[in-house]
């Protein structure tokens, strides 16, 4: 059976594709000439996720999973939540965006943050939802050059090395995409 992740990003695809079941074929939004914006405009992550899976399902008619990820941040309301990528502005800086975060947590002491990931997936005419937290703590300056985002202000618990000093093999054990992603494989395997 063919089913479709809402994303472009082809390492991704490949990722989940290799911890899935032969029987299930991964397609990208590409695949099933998928090329427009699809709509973001829910005020949590959950509901992005769902409105990507659902407007695929409607639209095209396949069965599809859609993922959505925002860092929450305590002391500031669980901002930039859903507004993570484009915090600072339109362009995605992430430089302007860990700037920003930083700026507002100036002489903040308490600076314990998660990043969530919520998966949604629609498979056989039901809505599924997979949800992956890690948590942590913001730095007081950015560390480290690997990964992406906010990786270098982000110190998962239990470490003493922010998300972009550590390898990404060991990012995406303890990560909140990963476990995500193993709960949705897990479902799909049964
Ligand atoms: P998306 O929903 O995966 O596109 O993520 C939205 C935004 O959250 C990204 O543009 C990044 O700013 C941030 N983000 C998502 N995942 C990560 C991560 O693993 N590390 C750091 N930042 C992330």
């Amino acid at each position: 059976m063919k089913l479709v992740f809402a994303t472009n990003n082809l390492n991704k695809l490949k990722e989940v594709q290799a911890l899935l079941p032969a029987s299930i074929e991964l397609v990208s939004l590409k695949d099933i000439g998928c090329t427009e914006d699809i709509p973001e405009t829910s005020p949590t992550i959950e509901g992005n996720a769902i409105q990507k899976a659902e407007y695929v399902k409607q639209h095209y008619g396949y069965d599809c999973f859609a993922d959505d990820t925002g860092l929450e941040i305590t002391a500031i309301n669980n901002e930039p939540g859903v507004y993570s990528a484009r915090y600072a502005g339109q362009a995605k800086d992430a430089n302007a965006n860990m700037d920003k975060v930083l700026s507002k947590l100036e002489g903040i002491s308490a600076r314990e943050a998660q990043f969530k990931t919520v998966i949604a997936l629609i498979y056989n005419g039901s809505l599924h939802t997979f949800t992956g937290i890690c948590k942590g703590q913001i730095t007081e300056t950015k560390q480290g050059d690997r990964g992406f985002g906010y990786d270098p202000i982000f110190l998962p618990d239990g470490y003493t090395e922010t998300f972009a000093q550590i390898s990404l093999d060991e990012k995406n054990k303890i990560g909140h995409r990963g476990k995500a992603t193993q709960q949705l494989i897990n479902f799909l395997k049964q």
